[in-house]
């Protein structure tokens, strides 16, 4: 996820029981034009702390990707990444326009020889090829079973879908039939199916694998600020444990929350340095403290701190008051 999904945080997902976790969404065609160093940040992967590896391209043309990925694997680092996944879902308006991301939903015999191509590409170079897309462009598209077909016969070795349109963006709920459908579709074709939209925790995770039939579940914005969800569903469906009813699993304190905070955001400094870091940490840091007591002041004060100190600061002065100290 775009400003989420940085290394750190995937390794610490992947600590915390996510099986995988992809880089956010790059530029092909930025690779192509200008090898790897520009958009080094957002691919950089580490096979160590995160397991399985997965580098998202999106792009509009069959060369930029096919090219994109054997310029990756010239790097030493990025070379070792698992898995190339093709984004047909983001529905930012300066990415559809250009016709890539969910734009590739509206010309299906593009996406399908990009499909194609990418993983012959991907077979050569030892990877897995995988597509991220959405239930359809619209509410007039019905397209979504053919689609994910599609998308399957041409090569694709898993299939994510976010229950929504590209014209909803993130807004309603998911349609987790709309899903299904998809699912249906590709029941005989052996490719890995993930559903993805509105899980949040493990109650949510079971009802969709039970609407869907997906083999997986892929967790978007629930797992911003919350690591914990992935142990939380995977307690649910494979322990039986029921944080919400039963009570077994226990929610993590404001303190534990606060210490996974600075957890990511030193190991982001280390990535790209403290001012950056703390910066792009302003949209992060909210989700960690969202539901407390006193979040909606923290939030002011932390969207203003420049430094690791002042974050500490803020945290360590919530943590003496004590209103968040549970
Ligand atoms: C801020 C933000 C950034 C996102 N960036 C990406 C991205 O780079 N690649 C991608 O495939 N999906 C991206 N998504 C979509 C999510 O992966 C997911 O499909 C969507 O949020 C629905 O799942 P959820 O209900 O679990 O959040 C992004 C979503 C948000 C809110």
């Amino acid at each position: 996820m775009a400003g989420f999904s940085c290394v750190t945080y995937r390794g610490i997902c992947h600590g915390m029981g996510s099986d995988y976790a992809p880089t956010e969404l790059t530029s092909a065609r930025s690779i192509v034009m200008n090898g790897v160093t520009k958009s080094y940040r957002f691919m950089r992967i580490d096979p160590e702390s995160e397991g399985v590896t997965c580098i998202q391209l999106f792009g509009n043309t069959v060369e930029d990707f096919t090219e994109a990925m054997k310029i990756i694997c010239e790097d030493e680092l990025l070379s070792r990444v698992d898995i190339f996944d093709i984004n047909m879902g983001c529905p930012v308006a300066k990415v559809v326009k250009t016709g890539a991301g969910s734009g590739l939903i509206r010309t299906p015999e593009l996406a399908g020889k990009i499909v194609e191509e990418s993983r012959k590409t991907a077979e050569a170079l030892d990877k897995i090829l995988t597509v991220k897309t959405r239930i359809g462009f619209d509410d007039n598209d019905n397209n979504g079973p053919l689609f994910a077909k599609m998308l399957a016969s041409c090569g694709a070795q898993a299939i994510c879908v976010h229950g929504r349109t590209a014209k909803q963006m993130y807004a309603g709920k998911a349609d987790w039939n709309a899903i299904a459908k998809m699912r249906e579709a590709v029941a005989n074709e052996g490719v890995y199916f993930f559903a993805n939209g509105d899980v949040t925790d493990g109650k949510s995770a079971r009802e969709i694998l039970d609407v869907t039939g997906a083999d997986g579940i892929m967790i978007g914005r629930a797992s911003c600020g919350n690591p914990w969800i992935f142990q939380e569903v995977k307690d649910y469906l494979f322990e039986g444990k029921n944080s919400h009813e039963k009570n077994t699993l226990e929610k993590p304190t404001f303190k534990e929350k606060c210490d996974m905070l600075l957890t990511e955001l030193d190991g982001r400094i280390k990535e790209v340095g403290e001012h950056t870091a703390v910066t792009e940490m302003r949209s992060v840091m909210p989700q960690y403290i969202k539901g407390f007591p006193g979040a909606a002041k923290m939030k002011v004060d932390l969207c203003r701190a420049s430094t690791m100190t002042e974050v500490r600061q803020i945290l360590d002065s919530c943590l003496r008051e004590g209103t968040n100290g549970n």
